[in-house]
This record gives structure tokens, C-alpha cells and sequence, in this order.
């Protein structure tokens, strides 16, 4: 949520600042802005909107200047407007500074603030950090300033920092929302996440909660807030520039959807032995004994990742033998979770940076559990608090709606039940299947997006109504929730998930021609008990859109639009059946007009709870 940039070397910074922006608006896109230093002066350009509307602002006349920071916006305290546009600064417009996170004793500073003198021109949260520095900066230097005001602020905030008087500097902090230093030839890159670094560098040092680091164009120097240098390794980010662009496709969201088979073969590449049925998950390499006595598994996690962590909970039961609780990340700690040494909270993040999430994990280790994570943004805040974790390898994920995230973590979940099923009741015969299976889905998942034409078709036939009831059962009913979920963000249209069982308890009392519902019905053990759910509707005059088995005929006979996907295993079936309903979210919502990289209200990585 909201993203931030900055720069400092030997180069102009404001195409490098724009161009970072634009890779970051995926994270907050209600407003942006940038500074730039020339030595002199600072120049400073905002604009509420998207950043083309910056880019508009700014017009042709290049900034002059080598050092500077930018921000794409994400409001929580504020509307979005050009005055609540970053970057901020103080009363003598000599402190400039772009924020992310939400500075929760922010009103009681200002109000002490104010008290002295000092005048806000915006109604944000951050504002107060600009005021606070320069009323430190009366007794103290810019760096002493800034170390006094962290140690106030309480929330969460990942900054970058200029002052007028320190033109060869940027000072940059980090406390509970990402930030990376990326770190060039002779030029540093600060950004939100690497996809605004790796255009020019793949060498990057991941801040700490806590950490702050005074960057100048030769070097950067690393302290925490009572001035203790620390010394950090330089890691390096393991995707490419060309990962992050759209290859020809018209969104993210759509090369994304395209992705899957990719990304399912790199989540399973050198982890999954057919012949022998089994997954070695290397990244759980250190917890391998613990694994084998852990009587329960709470999985945490928001969203899209939320539904995949419940296919794992079907997967995990039935094949592991594990009882399984799925959490709403934000819910969990406000539980009284019942947790011990044999509990796993396993947390399911693609950001990695998903606030609630985060909070959840750091509660489930104050209470002695083992924490595991499937992550996909490697060295993400998760990544790197859980014990142990899988990556999903799925490539950076810029289309706001996730897609081939939750493709990735359905296979790794499909591994974890592998890998625990066989140490405990799992026969290797089970096991062969499971593996032999999983290794074919790259291939069935290409031959469902063959289908994409044909889901256009029927988005277009459908995109005029206003409600939609999905529906599904057993693996497939968090499917139904998924599919849900992707065409209310992306179309704007209701749409509700329901367990199929349970719309005749309730739901069924919406049904009439104007009201379609689509199931998701596979050749499964429960496709007779779907049938049934599917002949209610059709009684009531409801219209249905079916997800079928490839070979089934007699869905036609219920069904007023099919789309089929080839036969899988029942556990695998949702890593096939979840394909169609991302592919007609996306076109109805295309079919509307709207920007679905973008849609209205939301923004990728949520780090705000
Ligand atoms: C939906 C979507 C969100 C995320 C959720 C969790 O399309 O993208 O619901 O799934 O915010 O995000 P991560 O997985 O990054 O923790």
C-alpha cells in the first residue's frame, strides 16, 4: 500500500522516479507525487489521481537534479487530493518526505505541534513526521533530527527523507512496512519492493524493522535509531526486468492469468519426485523433525491467499491426516487461539507484506508455535519472520487481483499434503498418483486457457447482469468463494461465494432469471449432490454457468453455458477450475471499461491493518 521511490547518483532523477512510480502503482494509485533536489533547491510536483496525471503536471520541462523521492498514494488519513499528496514537508519547506504506513499517535503530535506554531497544510497522518524532524532540527542535526522523531512516531512507516540543507543525502526508515535499498553503480534506488530497482540493479539490502539508513550518491551507511551501525549483507532479487512487463498482453492481470502454467511448473521444478511420491520442500528442511509431531496446522492469511489456505484445509485433512483450522489473518489474534509446541501456524502470503498477516505470525510465536509460510516476494517482511517457508517462485504479481499466486500456492499446498501425508498414513501408491498428477497440470491448465475465447463469449453474454451466486462444493467451494471475490474487484459487480449445499439454507430466496449462478461442478465424489443444487435453480428460473468436466454431456441437460476443463484428480481439480472464473472476471470487467490492473478502492500488498 502506496509506493515509494527515490534516488540518488550521478543521473537526472526524474525519469528514474517516474518510471519507478509507474512499476509501483500497483501498490496505491489515488495520488502521487515526487521531490527533487538539484543542490539547490528542492522542486517539488503532486497531483491527485493517477500518475499520468503527475507525469501531465510536470508537462515536458525536465526536473532538474540528482537526488530526489516519489510516491504513489493509497489513502487512509485523508481523502485523496493533491494537498494529501506526498511528498510533505514542514512549516520552511526545508524537510521533504514521502510515507508509507499510518503513524497512529499522529493527532496527539500535531496537537503539540500546532501548540508551538507550527502550521499543516495537509489532513494526513504523516505530515506530523515532517514538523517533528524540524522542530528536532532546532537543537540537533538532520540525522539526530530524524532518529529523535522514530523514536516517538508509534505505527508503522517506511520513509525517505530530504532536507535543503543535506542536499547529498537521503535518509530512509523502515518500521513494519517494506522498504529496499537497492544499490547500483556509483546510484542507490529506494523503492517499496523491487520492481521499481530491478531495471537498474539486482544487488539490493532489505531494511529492518527498526533501521534507518543515510544513503549519499558513494555509499549508505546503516544505523538504528540509537545510532548503532549495522553492518548488512547485499542479497540478490532472482527475477528480471522482463518479468515485470506486460509481454504483449493488454493488462498484468490477463499475461498473469497466461502465466499459470509457468508459474505451476516453477512452484513444482526440483521439488516434486514422481517416481518415488513425494515433495522435497527444501525450505522446510530445518523444521523436518518438528514437522513429523505436529498434531494440528492454523493457517493465516487475507483474500485470495484466504481461499487458497482453505483448498488446503480439504487437501491437508484428507491427505495428511492433519485437522486444519483456517484463520482470517485479521481475525486471529483478536482470538483466544488454542495453540502449543505441536501447532504449525502456516501463513499464506504472496506479498509477503500483508500487514494482517504479519500480525497474526508474530502473535502465533509469542505463543511458542512453529510458524511456516508459503511466500511468494522472496525476502518479504514474512519471508523472513516464519521458521521456515516454501517459495511459490510464481514471478512478481503486478495485476492487483491475484491470479497465478493462488495457482502457486494451491500447488505448494498440494506438495505440503504430499510431503506430511507421507511421513505419516500416505501409501507410496497414493503418493505417485498425487505427484504424477500434479506434474501434468502446466500442460491441462494451457489446454483451459485454449478455452479463453469461448469465456469471453459467454463474460460478454453475462456482463449485463448485476448479481452473481457462485457456487461449489467440497474442493470447489472455495473456488466458488475465489471466483466470487475476482468478479466483484475487477467488475464491480455483487457476487456472493456459497458452499452449494448451503444455498438451499438461504441464498436460493435470490434466484430469479435476472440473478445467474455459476457452479463449479467437476466429476467429483460430490457432482451427484451438485447436480441437485443445480436442478433447484433451474426450477426457480435461474440461469447457470457450469464448470464441467471435459466429456460430460449431461450438464448441458441443467446447464445454459458450460465451460469444460480437462479430468484431474478431485484434489487437484481447483487448480483447473478457478482458471475460467479469473478469465471471465477479467472480461467482464474489461467488457465495462474498467482498469482492471487498477480497480477503484483497492491496491496491491495491503501493510496497513
Ligand atoms: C484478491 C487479492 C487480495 C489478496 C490479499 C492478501 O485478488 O489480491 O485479496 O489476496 O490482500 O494478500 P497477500 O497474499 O499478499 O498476503
Amino acid at each position: 500500500m502506496c509506493g515509494i521511490v527515490g534516488y540518488i547518483g550521478r543521473k537526472e532523477a526524474h525519469p528514474i522516479l517516474l518510471d519507478g512510480l509507474k512499476r509501483l502503482e500497483y501498490r496505491g494509485y489515488d495520488s502521487a507525487g515526487l521531490a527533487i533536489s538539484d543542490g539547490k533547491k528542492i522542486s517539488v510536483f503532486k497531483s491527485a489521481g493517477k500518475i499520468i496525471e503527475l507525469e501531465k503536471k510536470i508537462g515536458k520541462k525536465p526536473i532538474s537534479g540528482s537526488a530526489g523521492i516519489a510516491h504513489t498514494r493509497w489513502a487512509t488519513h485523508g481523502k485523496p487530493s493533491t494537498k494529501n499528496s506526498h511528498p510533505h514537508c514542514d512549516c520552511n519547506k526545508n524537510i521533504f518526505l514521502v510515507h508509507n504506513g499510518i503513524i497512529e499517535n499522529y493527532q496527539e503530535l500535531k496537537e503539540n505541534l500546532s501548540r508551538k506554531g507550527h502550521k499543516f497544510r495537509s489532513g494526513t497522518d504523516s505530515e506530523v513526521i515532517a514538523h517533528m524532524i524540524e522542530e528536532f532540527g532546532k537543537k540537533y542535526d538532520f540525522r539526530e533530527a530524524v532518529m529523535e522523531t522514530l523514536k516517538i512516531l508509534k505505527g508503522t512507516y517506511g520513509l525517505a527523507i530530504m532536507s535543503k540543507d543535506f542536499p547529498d543525502e537521503i535518509i530512509i526508515a523502515r518500521s513494519g512496512s517494506p522498504l529496499i535499498l537497492g544499490v547500483g553503480k556509483g546510484e542507490f534506488i529506494i523503492a517499496s519492493d523491487a520492481s521499481a530497482i530491478i531495471r537498474h540493479t539486482n544487488k539490493v539490502v532489505y531494511l529492518e524493522d527498526g533501521e534507518l539508513a543515510v544513503v549519499g550518491k558513494d555509499g549508505y551507511e546503516i544505523t538504528n535509531v540509537r545510532n548503532h551501525s549495522i553492518k548488512k549483507k547485499i542479497s540478490e532479487v532472482d527475477w528480471s526486468f522482463d518479468k515485470a512487463q506486460k509481454q504483449g498482453f493488454e493488462h498484468f492481470m490477463l499475461k498473469e492469468i497466461f502465466d499459470q502454467p509457468g508459474a505451476v511448473r516453477d512452484a513444482i521444478r526440483g521439488r516434486l519426485v514422481a517416481e518415488e511420491g513425494v515433495a522435497r520442500l527444501g525450505g522446510l528442511r530445518n523444521v523436518e523433525e518438528e514437522l513429523k509431531k505436529i498434531d494440528k496446522i492454523i493457517i493465516v492469511s487475507c483474500g485470495t491467499s484466504y481461499y487458497a489456505g482453505l483448498v488446503g484445509e480439504y487437501m491437508l485433512e484428507e491427505y495428511a491426516g492433519v485437522p486444519v483450522e483456517v484463520e482470517y489473518a485479521s481475525e486471529f489474534r483478536y482470538r483466544k487461539p488454542i495453540l502449543n509446541k505441536r501447532t504449525a501456524v502456516l501463513a499464506i502470503s504472496q506479498s509477503g507484506e500483508t500487514a494482517d498477516t504479519l500480525a497474526a505470525i508474530r502473535e502465533a510465536k509469542n505463543k511458542g508455535a512453529l510458524v511456516l509460510g508459503i511466500v511468494n516476494v522472496v525476502g518479504s517482511t514474512i519471508a523472513r519472520e516464519t521458521d521456515s517457508g516454501i517459495y511459490n517462485h510464481a514471478g512478481p504479481e503486478i495485476g492487483v487481483a491475484s491470479t497465478k499466486a493462488f495457482t502457486s500456492q494451491l500447488s505448494i499446498l498440494s506438495m505440503l499434503a504430499l510431503k506430511l501425508g507421507r511421513q505419516r498414513e500416505m501409501s507410496l501408491v497414493m503418493g505417485k498418483r498425487i505427484a504424477g498428477d500434479l506434474e501434468k497440470i502446466p500442460k491441462l491448465i494451457e489446454k483451459v486457457l485454449k478455452e479463453s475465447k469461448a469465456i469471453k463469449k459467454i463474460a460478454k453474454k453475462y456482463s449485463k447482469y448485476g448479481n452473481f451466486l457462485y457456487l461449489g462444493r467440497k474442493y470447489n467451494c472455495p473456488i466458488a468463494y475465489e471466483g466470487a471475490l475476482k468478479i466483484k474487484e475487477i467488475s464491480y459487480v455483487h457476487a456472493e461465494g456459497y458452499p452449494s449445499g448451503e444455498m438451499k439454507h438461504g441464498p436460493i430466496a435470490l434466484i430469479d432469471k435476472d440473478f445467474p449462478s455459476i457452479f463449479v461442478v467437476p466429476k467429483d465424489s460430490v457432482y451427484e449432490k451438485n447436480i441437485s443444487g443445480m436442478e433447484e435453480i433451474k426450477a426457480r428460473g435461474g440461469k447457470i454457468i457450469a464448470v464441467a468436466t471435459q466429456g460430460d454431456k449431461e450438464i448441458k441437460k441443467v446447464a445454459d453455458d458450460v465451460i469444460y476443463i480437462p479430468k484431474t484428480l478431485e484434489i487437484l481439480t481447483p487448480l483447473l477450475s478457478v482458471v475460467p472464473l479469473q478469465l471471465l472476471a477479467y472480461y467482464v470487467g474489461v467488457s465495462k471499461g474498467y482498469d482492471v490492473d487498477k480497480p477503484r478502492n483497492l491496491a496491491k500488498s495491503v501493510t496497513v491493518e
